[in-house]
């Protein structure tokens, strides 16, 4: 038997054991009917060895989809620098917060990344899923205007904690038993298009982007798998100013349509439940209607 089957077999049971179906020209599965409860061997198996970590997992995104994945029977290890977020996370997933696991870190500091992942070999020996999801968007001022440290501080978060926390899985993953792991990497739509005044954002999506290939190819021979989700208006703090109206390219400012953020946390379950052989490589999950498509 592969060494892989029995991590395939895992990943496979976890859209088994729910009541999914396929809706006809629709990219996911959709729950249709109540989850029956699941069978103690079936949660069993996938805490203890299904184990997945989530940065940012204390707003936002990183909480839905940690709650999600929480919800699909993973263990969650829930990471961000203020660790009460963390907790109230791992509060909201009811009867699976005992999967849920806040850990204090930030994602910029090299030894505090080195720290993290010390604690998830100590505790687990391995890491099955990572989603750097972290993410600042930066002020909206000028490009001229901008400071070296607003600038460096959106590097250090949106790029190199990626880096550093890609750099910690591929030493876990490529030395654990079945090898191997799967990285997710929260870029954006503004990987490929800009606002305005959003300088470093828009380059460091970009970069994610090179991160991701990157990181694609070399993962290859440990059989680590690495794809990207980017994200058009998810309803988070991140996007509230929305509400208010954005700048526009066009100098105007316009109120733009947001979506509920559980679009996005399912899109991240479907993404980290597949085999390893299988991967999706980018995926777009925006507003309908958001300005992007159509220049305007
Ligand atoms: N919402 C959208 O429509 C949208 C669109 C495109 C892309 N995205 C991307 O989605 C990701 C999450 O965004 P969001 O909308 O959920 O924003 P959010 O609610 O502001 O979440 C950001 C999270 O990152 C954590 N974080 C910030 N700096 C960190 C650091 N140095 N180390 C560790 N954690 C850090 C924050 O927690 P602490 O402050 O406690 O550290 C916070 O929980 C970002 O990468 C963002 O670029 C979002």
């Amino acid at each position: 038997m592969a060494e892989w089957t029995k991590a395939a077999v895992l990943k496979t049971a976890v859209p088994l054991r729910v009541p999914w179906v396929r809706i006809p020209a629709h990219p996911l599965f959709v729950r249709t009917v109540p989850k029956p409860p699941l069978p103690i061997a079936v949660i069993t198996m996938a805490s203890a060895e299904a184990i997945v970590l989530v940065t940012g997992a204390g707003s936002g995104i990183g909480r839905h989809a940690a709650l999600a994945l929480l919800d699909e029977g993973y263990t969650v290890i829930l990471a961000g620098r203020r660790i009460e977020p963390l907790q109230e996370t791992a509060a909201m997933a009811g009867t699976a917060t005992e999967r849920a696991v806040p850990i204090s870190a930030d994602v910029r500091d090299p030894q505090s990344v080195r720290g993290l992942f010390s604690s998830i070999d100590e505790r687990y020996g391995r890491l099955d899923v990572l989603f750097n999801n972290a993410g600042i968007s930066g002020p909206n001022v000028l490009l001229e205007d901008l400071t070296f440290e607003e600038w460096q501080l959106v590097v250090d978060v949106n790029l190199t904690g990626a880096f550093l926390c890609t750099q910690q899985a591929f030493k876990l993953m490529k030395q654990q038993e079945p090898k191997g792991g799967r990285i997710i990497n929260n870029g954006s739509v503004s990987a490929y298009s800009p606002r305005p005044h959003a300088s470093p954002y828009t380059a460091t999506k970009h970069a994610v982007t090179g991160l991701t290939k990157s990181t694609s190819l070399d993962g290859r021979p440990y059989n680590i798998a690495c794809g990207q989700i980017d994200i058009g208006n998810a309803a988070t703090d991140m996007t509230r100013k929305m509400e208010d109206g954005v700048p526009q390219a066009d100098g105007s400012l316009a109120v733009e349509p947001t979506i509920d953020v559980q679009n996005v946390a399912q899109a991240v379950v479907y993404m980290a439940s597949l085999p390893l052989d299988a991967n999706i490589q980018f995926m777009t999950v925006m507003a309908t209607k958001m300005p992007l498509v159509g220049r305007g």
